[in-house]
């Protein structure tokens, strides 16, 4: 499967090309829609969240909730649009009409694609970077990842994002009783966090850099239960499963790390203090004792849960500007506000759930493949029964 991406933040919509999603999974406008609305929740989020309401319009590749095997394409409308026809309209303006909109953008803002881009491309008004480097970009890679979500549903796997440091708060209590309950507690919280005292913390965390008009990052962590054996491959560099999900994570905007199950902290320890033991018993088969590498050896899946984390920085756009330079006057200025959110975590923890998902369900779909999501089932449902009586 692939996906495309288009749209400017501020243009008439977003959208994204989906091709290659099997014939036959159920799927309906609200399935999106619940997802996209995950993404706009959230303490720390900034107005904009509050002028859209995101909904998404599939307009080919669905008949009668089933998917054909064509590509699927879906639309989500930027509202704000209706202020924005004459600055992002695709028609040609006059130069009069340009010097009235005194909208050109020659301050680079830190953090941002702004200075790289226009340099790159070429553009002295920044917009021309921004809008498109915008995280509103996520909006339709979560569209993506609820078709994908969809798909392993179907084969009886589970995708579930939350929140487990906000700034310097981290949640303590991480272990929870069923990936159903972490979904369920995540949901409430504000925070997407399971532990409810840590996500009061959190709040307070957000509410504190807001008021000093500054900006947080933190840590979330995707988990994926009810994998099959050998997802990924050792063959290749290419084809092992870690590889692509890190590259999926660290590709949502402000991503600047990952890890897999203990992660980094595989460095300070001992072999022996690091790596799964192998157990067998008849009704599971083969399983690990701990699962501290995060149910990947070898580039492919050992049937464990995947335990995916990423890190995100702070979000560049400050209250309390940061220095940089004009571009037309190479004169110092402080980088002044766009409309921006003081912490996103919360969100990017859907929009990690999403990437993450596309990923497995892309991996999937191309190792256990028919064109037919009730093929591809008695695929999967076959390979747990073979590795279990292996
Ligand atoms: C869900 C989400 C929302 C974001 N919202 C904002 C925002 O309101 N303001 C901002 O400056 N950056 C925001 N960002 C981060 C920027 O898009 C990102 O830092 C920027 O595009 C530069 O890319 P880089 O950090 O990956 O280098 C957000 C990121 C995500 C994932």
């Amino acid at each position: 499967m692939r996906y495309l991406t288009a749209g400017e933040s501020h243009g008439p919509q977003l959208t994204t090309i989906i091709e290659g999603v099997p014939a036959g999974l159920y799927i309906t406008e609200e399935d999106i829609n619940f997802e996209l609305a995950r993404r706009q929740k959230g303490h720390g989020r900034g107005r904009r969240m509050q002028i859209e309401t995101d909904r998404a319009k599939i307009t080919s590749g669905v008949r009668h909730a089933r998917t054909l095997g064509s590509p699927i394409a879906l639309v989500v409308e930027n509202k704000d649009w209706t202020h924005w026809t004459k600055i992002m309209g695709a028609a040609p303006i006059t130069e009069e009409e340009e010097s009235e909109m005194k909208r050109q953008i020659s301050r680079p803002r830190p953090g941002h694609a702004d200075l790289n881009g226009a340099i790159k491309y070429n553009h002295r008004d920044m917009r021309n970077v921004l809008e498109r480097s915008s995280a509103r970009e996520t909006t339709v890679r979560v569209a993506a990842g609820a078709v994908a979500k969809k798909i392993l549903a179907e084969l009886g796997i589970t995708v579930a994002g939350h929140v487990l440091q906000i700034g310097g708060v981290k949640a303590e209590k991480t272990a929870y009783t069923s990936i159903e309950d972490l979904k369920r507690v995540t949901e409430e919280s504000p925070v997407r966090c399971y532990d409810e005292e840590a996500g009061r913390q959190m709040m307070a965390a957000i509410d504190e850099a807001k008021a000093n008009g500054d900006s947080i990052g933190g840590i979330v962590e995707v988990i994926v239960e009810g994998m099959p054996v050998g997802v990924g491959s050792y063959v290749h560099y290419d084809r092992k499963l870690d590889s692509k999900l890190a590259a999926a994570v660290l590709s949502i905007n402000a991503f600047k790390g990952v890890e897999f199950g203990i992660g980094f902290e595989a460095a300070g320890k001992n072999g022996s203090d690091v790596h799964d033991e192998i157990v067998w018993d008849e009704e599971k088969g083969y399983t690990r004792a701990t699962n501290r590498l995060g149910g990947l050896e070898g580039g492919m899946s050992t049937g464990m849960p995947i335990v995916v984390r990423g890190v995100m920085k702070p979000i560049p756009t400050l209250y309390k500007p940061l220095k940089s330079v004009d571009i037309e006057t190479k004169e110092p200025f402080s980088a002044s506000i766009e409309r921006s959110d003081s912490c996103a975590v919360p969100a990017a923890s859907v929009v990690a759930e999403a990437a993450v998902a596309w990923e497995i369900a892309n991996a999937v779909v191309e190792q256990f493949g028919l064109d037919q999501i009730d093929r591809i089932k008695e695929n999967v449902e076959n390979m747990k029964k073979l590795s279990r009586e292996f």
